[in-house]
């Protein structure tokens, strides 16, 4: 829903990259909203975007160089400025996104200054998808889609209308105005560059335990109980903690997902009992436990050894608790260790997660509810509510789970490295 009045970005600094659709001319008055909003704004094109709109227009509008080429003829040392604008960047949106550039960041190619400044960005990525209505229904594109959001990018939907092509359907940018604000909220929860802490708190020295994803509990050799986790906030938070030093061991389950940079660790299980040995087996050199995985409470009590066959009718399966992991490492926590749950509520949420915190000994609790839109398994954004064992409560805005894994480990880490291995 668009914001009632224009949202304010004063001090934003805003990656635009262009690339070469008919819809490239939007660009010209989206640098403008993001101007008038009170953003900086560079720009950056792939070289089919120059067929469409000029970079004297964008760089006019933006009052900065436009870049194309990731090894300009006429400038030495140039080749670094993709590290650079990555480091400026609060937020890179790109829009808007061919079906070409959306597999190129998909499958981490580089060979323009775009998709290479889009590898080396440490802030939240837009992505804007435009183009005609069968390229964008193929399912090369979906798929390159869903591992955009899988990463951590956002993907604004295109919109429906008539497209260049003269044929009516799903593949329209969407208007400068929603790009905008989609952007705008994306960037609400980051606190302004001049007034941001002057550098994340340091993880080096310290264990980090990350369990992210579903758990499989089989009940017979081909069919598994399970939830509906993609494990992408467990992947997003073992990212962030190994880019802030930490030693990580991810604990996940069956996920689509590959293992962040940084993470050296990575152990797969199936079972909430397999989840449970890994994550006991490590729990007295851990440091923060940061318990995002959706376990199963429940197994199936008597798997068989063979596939059920459907002949003998309706089938009733007793299932047995598995082991509470978390309340288990409540119980052995020691003194330098910060337990971190997850709760996800649909009813009830802030009195069910304080009891949480409290039975599991935990020192916070991360609250969310999978019925909210943008929230929950799936989407690669969540709204959460965080609560200390001191009492404090935070609500915490909209935001991508890659930002979201940053504003935790903010607020989670004690000063001065207290959770440092034993
Ligand atoms: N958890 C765990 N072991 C389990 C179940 C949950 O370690 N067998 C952890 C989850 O990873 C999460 C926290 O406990 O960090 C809360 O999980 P949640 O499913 O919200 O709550 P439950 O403890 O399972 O309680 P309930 O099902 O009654 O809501």
């Amino acid at each position: 829903m668009r914001a009632a009045s224009p949202p304010d970005l004063s001090g934003r600094h805003l990656l635009l990259g262009v690339t070469g659709s008919i819809a490239a001319y939007k660009a010209a008055p989206l640098v403008r909203l993001f101007r008038t909003a009170g953003a900086e704004v560079r720009v950056l094109m792939t070289p089919d975007a120059e067929r469409f709109v000029s970079p004297l227009t964008l760089g006019t509008l933006s009052e900065h160089e436009v870049l194309t080429k990731i090894f300009p003829e006429n400038e030495d040392g140039a080749w670094t400025k993709h590290v650079t604008l990555g480091e400026w960047a609060d937020l890179f949106v790109v829009a808007p996104a061919t079906a070409q550039t959306i597999a190129k960041l998909a499958h981490g190619f580089c060979d323009s200054m775009l998709t290479a400044t889009a590898l080396s960005a440490r802030c939240p990525l837009l992505v804007c998808p435009a183009m005609d209505r069968e390229m964008y229904r193929h399912r090369t594109t979906q798929d390159n889609l869903k591992r955009l959001r899988e990463i951590g990018y956002d993907v604004l939907p295109a919109a429906h209308g008539e497209l260049a092509s003269g044929l009516e359907g799903q593949g329209r940018l969407p208007e400068p105005e929603t790009i905008r604000d989609r952007a705008a909220t994306m960037l609400a929860d980051r606190t302004a560059p001049e007034e941001a802490e002057p550098s994340p708190r340091s993880l080096a020295g310290t264990h980090v335990l990350v369990t992210a994803g579903p758990t499989q509990e089989p009940f017979d050799p081909v069919r598994v109980l399970t939830n509906r986790s993609t494990g992408t906030m467990g992947y997003a938070l073992a990212a962030a903690a190994a880019r802030r030093g930490a030693e990580v061991t991810l604990v996940t389950g069956p996920t689509a997902l590959e293992p962040p940079a940084g993470v050296d660790d990575v152990v797969r299980v199936e079972t909430a009992e397999e989840m449970h040995e890994a994550v006991q087996a490590r729990r007295d050199t851990v440091g923060l436990v940061l318990m995002a995985a959706a376990v199963a409470d429940y197994t199936p009590a008597e798997p068989s050894d063979s596939k059920r066959k459907k002949d003998a009718g309706d089938l009733t399966l007793r299932l047995r608790r598995t082991p509470d992991i978390l309340k288990t490492l409540g119980e052995h926590k020691h003194d330098a260790q910060t337990l971190v749950g997850f709760a996800l509520e649909t009813d009830d949420g802030p009195d069910n997660a304080r009891r949480k915190l409290s039975d599991k000994n935990l020192d916070w609790i991360v609250l969310n509810n999978p019925t909210e839109e943008g929230a929950g398994f799936g989407p690669s954004t969540n709204r959460v509510t965080l609560i200390g064992r001191d009492g404090t409560e935070e609500a915490l805005p909209l935001m991508s789970k890659t930002a979201l894994a940053d504003a935790l480990l903010d607020r989670v880490t004690p000063p001065s490295a207290a959770v440092s291995s034993p």
